[in-house]
């Protein structure tokens, strides 16, 4: 399995149902979106049940407005025994100019689980693509951040 073999595009309209007070989207929503999107790449790489045990912080970079098309691109990075890291790139595209902005950029940890509920281990990925090999590196120092804070609880 390669990074591009689990990836998962994603393609929402902004309803009214999802904005806030000033006709943009809710935050909570972007992130269910992201949560759903990486989740798909991770069930494809793990080949079974997946559940998120971390999302990374998330920096909205702009606000996207009601009306707008949202697309969230997604891709497993790494894997280790039983977690794999997912890069999700989320886009807003204006519906009739087709212009695009980048909002945010997330990295979510999820872990595959068997029928008993315990941890089980996922294939190693093989590196395809020119860029596989930076995310590979990337995501190794961004795993150690993330588990020196989770022993800091
Ligand atoms: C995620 C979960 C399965 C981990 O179970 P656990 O018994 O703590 O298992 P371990 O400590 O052995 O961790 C399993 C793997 O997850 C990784 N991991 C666990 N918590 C993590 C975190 N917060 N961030 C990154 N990686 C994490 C571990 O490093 C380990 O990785 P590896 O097997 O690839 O080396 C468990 O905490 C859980 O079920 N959490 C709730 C998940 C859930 O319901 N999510 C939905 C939102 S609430």
């Amino acid at each position: 399995m390669t990074p591009t073999e689990t990836r998962c595009t994603m393609t929402q309209i902004v309803l009214p149902t999802h904005t806030n007070n000033h006709g943009t989207v809710f935050g909570g929503q972007l992130a269910a979106w992201i949560d759903i999107c990486a989740a798909v790449s991770a069930q494809r790489c793990a080949k079974g049940p997946v559940v998120t045990a971390s999302i990374d912080q998330l920096h909205f970079v702009a606000p996207v407005k009601k009306g707008m098309v949202v697309e969230l691109r997604s891709q497993v990075n790494r894997t280790w025994r039983s977690s794999m890291e997912v890069g999700v790139r989320v886009e807003a595209e204006h519906p009739f100019t087709g212009e695009r902005s980048h909002c945010c950029t997330a990295y979510l940890t999820f872990v595959a689980i068997g029928q008993d509920e315990k941890t089980r281990p996922v294939p190693e990925l093989a590196l395809g693509e020119a860029d596989d090999e930076r995310r590979w590196a990337a995501a190794q120092d961004r795993r150690e951040v993330r588990l020196t804070q989770r022993k800091g609880r």
